[in-house]
């Protein structure tokens, strides 16, 4: 297999060629005096099985059109196969029509990654909230990784967290939070959420339940920290409720607005993301979890 990172995936391409052996391949891209993009693929592909490592974050829209180009050309020079990782798919939290005239994004964009021509999309963490499987948006075979173990190993080894509990800050954070759990031996507990805008939601303990953190370390996880308002909620909630340290871990560090001076101004120890969304707090690479999803048998 012959590996080609996006513009927003070099560095995961170079990582994960170094782990597989996969060779990597070459692209040309440039931009036109106009703005509009160009590229080439300066490799023989013809008859290879190849992989895209494509994360769609930071500048979503640019990167699905240099997605779109960049399947055209592989597809043109005749492949065996085409597999595409996105480690980070944008637009996947408007899974809904939340409001009448409003469009279905996530369903659109998979529309566009699986129309371009490609034989399999792997993900990782995808949000999946209203929409359960990525079966239900993709035709092809569609695999969903999770970078929660590394995350969850990575937080426990370097703040040797004290009788840690790990936290979901809401319901569907609790698929991350089980995983963390399972990971580092201990238990786990979920709150609830109440979003009112994409800055402002409301974190409680859920009605009839209590959180079994006082004097513990707490490990908040979730799939994606934007405006980081859902984590500084859940940590005052934990805290309120007794917890000693505040550890917080999630796989796409987006980090918009003020996301990390209000997380470790909100008296939070360590915040740890991934590289599926390079940034500050990428301390944990997704390389391994692609390497082992190109390189393993099953289909
Ligand atoms: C959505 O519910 C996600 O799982 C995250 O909780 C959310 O994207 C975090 O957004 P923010 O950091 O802006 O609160």
């Amino acid at each position: 297999m012959i590996i080609f990172g996006g513009s927003a995936g070099e560095t995961l391409a170079v990582r994960t060629s170094l782990l597989t052996g996969m060779k990597l391949g070459k692209v040309k891209r440039q931009s036109f005096p106009d703005g509009e993009q160009y590229l080439k693929i300066e490799e023989d592909i013809k008859g290879q099985d190849v992989a895209l490592i494509h994360p769609l974050g930071g500048r979503p829209d640019q990167l699905i059109m240099e997605y779109l180009l960049t399947i055209d050309a592989l597809k043109s020079a005749s492949p065996k196969s085409i597999s595409v990782v996105v480690p980070y798919l944008a637009y996947a939290r408007q899974d809904a029509r939340f409001h009448p005239g409003e469009p279905l994004s996530f369903h659109l964009v998979a529309k566009l990654l699986e129309g371009a021509g490609i034989d399999r999309i792997f993900t990782i963490d995808v949000h999946l909230q209203r929409v359960p499987s990525l079966k239900e948006v993709f035709k092809i075979p569609a695999t969903n990784l999770t970078a929660v173990p590394y995350i969850a190993e990575y937080i426990n080894r370097i703040y040797q967290p004290k009788n840690p509990i790990v936290v979901g800050p809401d319901d569907e954070s609790e698929q991350w939070a089980k995983v963390a759990a399972a990971k580092i031996k201990t238990d786990y507990a979920v709150l609830s959420k109440t979003r009112f805008s994409s800055t402002e939601v409301k974190v409680k303990v859920k009605g009839g339940e209590s959180v079994n953190v006082k004097g513990r370390d707490a490990i908040i996880i979730d799939d994606i920290i934007s405006t980081g308002n859902t984590i500084v909620e859940a940590a005052n909630l934990v805290r309120k409720e007794g917890a000693r340290k505040i550890y917080v871990g999630c796989t796409h560090p987006v980090l918009s607005l003020n996301a990390l001076p209000l997380m470790y101004s909100n008296h939070i120890e360590g915040v740890v993301g991934t590289d599926t969304f390079a940034g500050p707090i990428s301390f944990v690479s997704v390389a391994p979890v692609i390497a082992e999803a190109l390189t393993s048998k099953k289909k």
